[in-house]
């Protein structure tokens, strides 16, 4: 029986996680679970799950939930709030396995913190990797625990390499849908609405990783993460535009073979890989082979999508860098969601804040969050500078981003 901590409960992730685990009650016990402002979505989960301990962002909302279960007769439910209670979720003592999907850095103490604790985590929080992947990783060395990547190229590549050692690997492809804007002309991206970008073409997601993906800045984190789980140079690391979604990576070896796994784009099938690794057992996830007729491949058009490039170099520097890009596409991002910017504004702004980065290293997660922090300053005042009189509403944006509210 595994016994699962998920972060993230309320999002795409956690909730693909939690239709996994009712396919498989006899498998996957639910021990504890952290949410964010979706207080009506977290009550049912704990009012479903029974777990031991119910994690949300506010204190306020924290009061409610506690309140209601009891009324419900669930009062022994531990309810904790804000960053300690993501922790408390993670590291539980009958937690054996983690399911990391809180969105962006909100999700990085906690995933540290599990893998701190000996527990195996299953990653699908990229940014975890991008901001601090060689503290992560470094730890999970000494804990003696594998890293099982839940991000559907990474969880590809981890299956292609079973077909090899990792000395026998010349590169690895990563595929990449194109987003929805893969034939868009350039000309037309500064009128981009928020509804077009959020309207991705293969995979349904949350807010932030769908806006990554029709930028590319998602194909970028995906190559940091894949140097960090994997062990390699940004140059082993290529990057090519599959529409179809149908192969989600491949490996190619020393001697000139490629290995490529295939399935459905569904998000439980590498949720369920990472929750019984290194077993595979019985799903219904079944790709229709017969129905295959087409799989297109293109290079990625780096001029037309800029996030890419800057991830590539970001990637080459890492510590600071790395961290910037994330801070500066977090902020950017919220504030196109908000309607404050365009989206061709988005590289702009990453660019600049990487430019202003001092290249470091940084030595613990303490570090990485004042770092992630001062990014995030810099991209809010030039977004200030690039919509010239913001909204109050993104102001507050920044501050809360800041504090790490969002
Ligand atoms: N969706 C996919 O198919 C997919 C694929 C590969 C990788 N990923 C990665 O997985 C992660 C999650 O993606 P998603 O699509 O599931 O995102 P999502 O649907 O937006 O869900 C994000 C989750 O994080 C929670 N959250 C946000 N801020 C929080 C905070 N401060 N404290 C605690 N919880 C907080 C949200 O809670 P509330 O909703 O309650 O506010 C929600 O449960 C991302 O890093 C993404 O890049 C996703």
């Amino acid at each position: 029986m595994r016994r699962i901590a998920i972060l993230g409960s309320t999002g795409s992730i956690g909730r693909s996680t939690l239709k996994v685990a009712e396919s498989y009650p006899e498998r996957f016990q639910i021990v504890s679970l952290a949410a964010g402002r979706n207080l009506d979505a977290a009550s049912a989960q704990a009012l479903r799950w029974k777990p031991r301990v119910v994690s949300v962002a506010a204190e306020p909302d924290a009061e409610i939930l506690r309140s209601q279960l009891k009324s419900a007769g669930l009062g022994g439910i531990e309810i904790v709030h804000g960053s300690a209670g993501s922790v408390r979720v993670a590291t539980h003592p009958e937690v054996d396995f983690v399911v990391s999907a809180i969105v962006g850095v909100a999700g990085l103490e906690a995933t540290y913190e599990a893998v701190r604790a000996g527990k195996t985590v299953g990653l699908a929080n990229k940014e975890c990797l991008v901001v601090a992947g060689e503290l992560i990783t470094a730890e999970a060395r000494k804990q003696g625990k594998p890293l099982l990547p839940i991000d559907s190229e990474h969880n590809a590549i981890h299956q292609c390499l079973r077909g090899g050692r990792m000395e026998e690997v010349r590169h690895i492809w990563l595929t990449a849908s194109g987003g929805p804007f893969l034939k868009t002309p350039k000309s037309e991206f500064a009128s981009i609405t928020v509804q077009q970008a959020l309207n991705h073409p293969t995979w349904k997601m949350g807010k932030r990783i769908t806006i990554d993906s029709a930028t590319l800045m998602n194909k970028g984190f995906e190559v940091i993460e894949a140097c960090r789980l994997f062990q390699l140079s940004p140059r082993q690391v290529d990057v090519i535009v599959h529409p179809q979604s149908t192969i989600h990576s491949m490996v190619e070896f020393v001697d000139g073979s490629i290995l490529a796994q295939f399935s459905v784009t569904d998000m439980r099938l590498p949720i369920l890989y990472a929750l019984t690794y290194p077993d595979r057992i019985e799903s219904d996830l079944r790709f229709p082979v017969m129905d295959l007729r087409h799989l297109d491949f293109c290079p990625p058009d780096m001029g037309k999508f800029p996030c890419l490039r800057l991830a590539y170099e970001a990637a080459e520097a890492g510590g600071a860098e790395t961290i910037a890009l994330n801070a500066a596409d977090e902020v950017a991002v919220a504030t196109f969601l908000d309607g404050c910017i365009r989206f061709d504004e988005i590289p702009r702004i990453i660019e600049r804040v990487l430019a202003a980065t001092k290249t470091c290293q940084l030595e613990s997660i303490k570090q990485v969050l004042q770092a992630d922090a001062e990014a995030r300053r810099v991209a809010g005042e030039h977004v200030e500078q690039l919509s010239g009189n913001p909204s109050p509403k993104a102001a507050g944006h920044f501050r809360n981003l800041a504090k790490g509210v969002i």
